[in-house]
């Protein structure tokens, strides 16, 4: 514990801890009471996935994205493979820049989502062997995951996956971790297979980490198991996910949480200006944890 942050009142000492960066503490304290006192009725969860959920690295290495799952030479060829590495290097850093705005990155993200699948729909994918890849991957929930999933199931929470992964893998990394609860929504690029089980396109509107408001505003905000919920907890680690909750109407109390995995001097101001409450590189869901159970 750091000695010079006092305890949170309400019996929150992971709000204590080092790791964890809060512009205003006292708000993240009054929005939380809030929440509370309104009750888990009145709660719902919108969480990011691909290094939200997912953890960013383990035992020093880098945990795969829905996308990275796909680069299985079950699925993919070693040309097609090389591509997509060539061009996660050349996109991502841009992703995290701290130096350029959503608005400058919104076009190069389409670039990439748009270069990779149509590299992945030339493989002609086939449905069945997504599994066998998803299980043969290194791919990882964040520790304590399953208190979260099973929290908001035993509670009845609705939680509100978005993201610009790939639904099909998302989905099946949630259900190989038993999380795939009822209470479960995904918004996400879904892969349209033809009648023979061969991927031939993508589904509907291109998600990529920077137009998640038009998602929020297109499908989030007819989802009728998010009525009545005003009260909303985001999990995000990236600032394109702030814009999840848009499509929440009436909204009364937004909490912002935002993982800080990458980059940590360059982004933490702007993340700290951004989210609530931030977490500096925690590949654990302990936070976010004692924050629902205070409240539910
Ligand atoms: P998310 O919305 O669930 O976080 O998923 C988006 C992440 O996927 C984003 O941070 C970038 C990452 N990504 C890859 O790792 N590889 C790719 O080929 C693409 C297009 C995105
Ligand atoms: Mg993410």
């Amino acid at each position: 514990m750091c000695s010079k942050t006092k305890l949170f009142p309400g019996q929150i000492p992971e709000l204590a801890k080092c790791s964890v960066l809060m512009r205003d503490r006292s708000r993240v304290e009054d929005t939380i009471y809030a929440m509370q006192r309104a009750g888990a009725g009145r709660l719902q969860v919108i969480s990011d996935f691909d290094m939200t959920l997912t953890r960013f690295a383990h035992n020093g290495k880098r945990v795969p994205t829905t996308h990275n799952i796909l680069d299985h030479r079950l699925l993919i060829d070693e040309d097609c493979s090389k591509k997509i590495r060539e061009l996660l290097n050349t996109y991502y850093p841009i992703e995290i820049d701290a130096g350029r705005t959503a608005e400058d990155k919104l076009p190069l993200m389409v670039e990439w989502w748009t270069q990779v699948h149509e590299l992945l729909i030339q493989q002609r994918i086939r449905k069945e062997l997504l599994a066998q890849a998803v299980k043969e991957s290194s791919a990882m929930l964040r520790e304590g995951y399953k208190v979260f999933f099973d929290r908001l199931t035993e509670q009845q929470v609705p939680l509100l996956i978005f993201s610009a992964g790939v639904g099909d893998v998302l989905e099946e990394v949630i259900r190989q971790n038993n999380v795939f609860h009822p209470n479960v929504h995904i918004i996400s690029n879904y892969m349209d297979f033809d009648q023979t089980g061969v991927l031939r396109a993508f589904k509907g509107q291109l998600i990529h980490t920077f137009n998640k408001r038009e998602g929020a505003l297109s499908h989030a905000s007819g989802l009728r198991v998010l009525q009545g919920r005003p009260n909303v907890l985001l999990l995000g680690d990236s600032l394109g996910d702030l814009t999840m909750a848009d499509g929440v109407s009436e909204h009364q109390n937004i909490l912002t949480i935002g993982f800080l995995n990458d980059q940590m001097d360059e982004r933490k101001e702007l993340y700290v200006k951004s989210f609530d409450v931030v977490l500096v590189k925690d590949e654990t869901m302990e936070v976010p944890n004692a924050i629902l159970k205070y409240i539910t």
